[in-house]
């Protein structure tokens, strides 16, 4: 995440609602992720949260009045307009839609609205009555047709004491939607198929045979997809990882579920990433009940599962397809055996066992073998940044 929003200028609209309060959490998410942040307040949302709390969290001026003395002298709105990399505007009241559809100018953040080229992201946040008045609903739309950025607002419990939408969307959906606003849309229109995480084969109902995959190397293939515009599901085997937002999440616990659940989706899938650790084995006998430890010596007979990458390439037409090698020992044979028995565009090499690389780390060290020979050896990246590294290469390709 620290890539997207690096040396990124965001500029955060705050305007008079009740959720006022949420923006300064969501000022907290835009800057622990690494991006310079200002803030614009109107005059009634300084009646919910003041300037100083909003300055001394950013560490920087805030814009509460359109005439305001300021240290250098600049006409702060305009050359905040001219720097932003994206805009939020967070909450959204329906004076400030109003204001925004009729192109009106007579506030600081109003005025600053009109001067901005980047992405505007508009958070409407109101009484559920107001919400869904014809005249606010006619705003939103002129917005969303001018090129806005809408998000829609939650439903549920409002302040006021009445149950509808309206509700702020919590600060990390914001987030995430900012993410995706500061991204190339080079994915919008395919639908891309996502495996991730371990596959458990019971032994018994207690035991299992699995591996240490966390699912963050396919997660974050999924989230960073979806934040390129692409449809995503996300096929996961048992992981403790929150679902990536807007993205189909189907859980399955066995390596045969997988392979149905993947099988499934081939046919309506352009990329399919198999990011999964699939076992390669499962006992060949479930026993029914606990096994007890009444024995010295045990043995589990094995039988192989599927191998559903090898199946989808036999089946691959024009799709583009992409897998993982988890080795220990010899990538570069390994890794280009199995490209070619898989009949795979690229394979993305990775070294387990190592404490920067691999199972559960947030870090990954992979090196990209392309079916023409080419070979791209990365060096030690953030999973989300090897996420959008092969993206990239996939979108070269496509
Ligand atoms: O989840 P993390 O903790 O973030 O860890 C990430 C990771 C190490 C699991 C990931 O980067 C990775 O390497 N995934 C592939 C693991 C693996 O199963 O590799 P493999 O070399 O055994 O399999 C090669 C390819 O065939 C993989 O794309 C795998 O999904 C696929 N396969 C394997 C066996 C099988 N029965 N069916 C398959 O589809």
């Amino acid at each position: 995440m620290k890539t997207v929003f690096k040396d990124k200028n965001i500029v955060l609209g705050v305007c008079g609602g009740i959720a006022a309060y949420k923006s300064v959490e969501l000022l907290r998410l835009i800057q622990k992720a690494g991006a310079n942040i200002k803030v614009i307040m109107t005059k009634n949302a300084q009646a919910f949260v003041g300037p100083l709390t909003f300055r001394a969290l950013s560490g920087q001026p805030v814009c509460a009045d359109l005439f305001e003395e300021n240290d250098d002298a600049s006409i702060r709105h305009i050359d905040w307009a001219e720097e932003a990399d994206a805009v939020v505007i967070a909450p959204a009241t329906a004076n400030v839609i109003a204001k925004m559809a009729n192109g009106i100018a007579d506030d600081a953040l109003s005025t600053f609205i009109l001067a901005v080229t980047a992405p505007v992201l508009v958070c409407p946040s109101m009484n559920t009555h107001m919400y869904e008045n014809r005249a606010v609903q006619r705003n939103i739309d002129a917005l969303e047709s001018d090129g806005y950025n809408i998000i829609e607002p939650g439903t549920g419990e409002l302040a006021c004491g009445i149950s509808g939408a309206g509700r702020l969307p919590e600060p990390k959906f914001i987030f995430d939607r900012l993410v995706s606003s500061l991204l190339p849309n080079d994915f919008n229109g395919k639908k891309i198929l996502v495996s991730a995480g371990p596959t458990q084969e019971s032994i018994d109902p207690v035991r299992y045979i699995s591996n240490p995959s966390s699912g963050k190397m396919g997660y974050a293939i999924a989230r960073a997809a979806e934040h390129r515009g692409a449809e995503v599901t996300l096929i996961s085997g048992p992981s403790n990882l929150a679902d990536p937002l807007n993205v189909k999440v189907i859980r399955v616990i066995s390596a045969s579920e997988m392979a149905e659940a993947v099988f499934d989706k081939i046919d309506n899938s352009d990329i399919i990433i198999k990011t999964a650790a699939v076992s390669d084995y499962r006992p060949k006998e479930v026993a029914e009940h606990k096994i007890k430890k009444n024995k010295d010596e045990m043995v589990i007979s094995l039988e192989k599962n599927t191998d559903i990458l090898k199946e989808i390439g036999k089946r691959k037409g024009n799709r583009i397809l992409i897998g993982f090698a988890a080795e220990t020992q010899d990538l570069n044979e390994n890794a280009q055996k199995k490209l070619d028995a898989k009949n795979l565009d690229i394979i993305v090499g990775n070294i387990v066992g190592d404490p920067s690389s691999g199972f559960g780390t947030d870090t990954n060290k992979v090196t990209f073998f392309h079916k023409d020979g080419k070979k791209e050896s990365l060096p030690e990246m953030e999973k989300d940044e090897v996420a959008h590294a092969l993206l990239d290469r996939i979108s070269m390709a496509s």
